[in-house]
């Protein structure tokens, strides 16, 4: 089966040296992509930059800006299954980018900024994907109302949902703790290490997929 995952932060320029990024490692997401390449899925990784290793048997589209990744989901996500957006995208680019190296000056320096696609937003809108959706929510309060406000908004099956206040897990870490909220339940799932949960993760939204391919189509059994 098919399944795109994207990963990683996304870096958003200010000036040809300089940008705009977040703490996201990628291990999320590459760990997810790795899992569902070990069940012997096609996978495509659509990652902005990060330090990690390309998992083995995996597909890799590597992005920079909340734009390109948009450019990429928008181009492959027909083909897919099902989508995982694992990603820390920037919510907002400068407004402009500057030709040169912007000089250093006694005076604040004020950044205007403006909101960068939303990449999962777009999936059932704009993109018309059908499939599996999983959007992530990275919180630091009120972690289960957020989620269902996205899951909802979004048109997602599934929002995996972090409370990224908590010390030692989340952004840069080798470990998780998770609260998954789908349409009809909410599953809090216990902390483990990021390699552990993605094997749960990827169990969890295989059954999601196929629950929900029986119901549009009762006389296929897999898909
Ligand atoms: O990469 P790691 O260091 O392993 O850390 C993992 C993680 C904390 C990054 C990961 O678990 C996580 O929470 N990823 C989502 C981070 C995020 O940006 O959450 P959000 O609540 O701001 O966004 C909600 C959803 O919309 C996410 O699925 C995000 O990928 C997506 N999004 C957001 C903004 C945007 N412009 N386009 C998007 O597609």
């Amino acid at each position: 089966m098919n399944v795109l995952v994207t990963a990683g932060p996304t870096r958003e320029a200010i000036d040809p040296v300089r940008y705009l990024t977040n703490r996201s490692s990628g291990k999320m997401g590459y760990e997810i992509a790795a899992a569902f390449a070990r069940e012997g899925h096609a996978v495509l990784l659509v990652s902005g930059p990060t330090a990690l290793d390309l998992p083995e048997g995996v597909d890799f589209l590597p992005v920079e800006s909340a734009a390109e990744m948009h450019d990429a989901v928008s181009r492959q996500i027909g083909r897919m299954r099902i989508a995982v957006f694992a990603a820390a995208v920037a919510d907002y680019r400068p407004l402009r980018v500057a030709d040169g190296k912007i000089k250093k000056s006694k005076q604040p320096l004020t950044l205007e900024l403006e909101p960068t696609p939303d990449i999962l937003g777009s999936a059932r809108t704009e993109f018309g994907f059908r499939g599996t959706l999983v959007g992530f929510a990275a919180e630091t309060s009120d972690l289960e109302a957020q989620a269902r406000d996205k899951l909802v908004r979004k048109g997602c099956d599934l929002v995996v949902a972090n409370d990224v206040s908590q010390p030692g897990i989340g952004f840069d870490s080798d470990v998780n703790e998770v609260l998954l909220v789908r349409p009809d339940r909410i599953e809090p799932l216990p902390r483990a290490s990021k390699h552990e949960l993605a094997r749960t993760l990827v169990r969890i939204m295989l059954e999601i997929h196929h629950e929900k391919t029986n119901v549009a189509n009762p006389s296929c059994t897999s898909d």
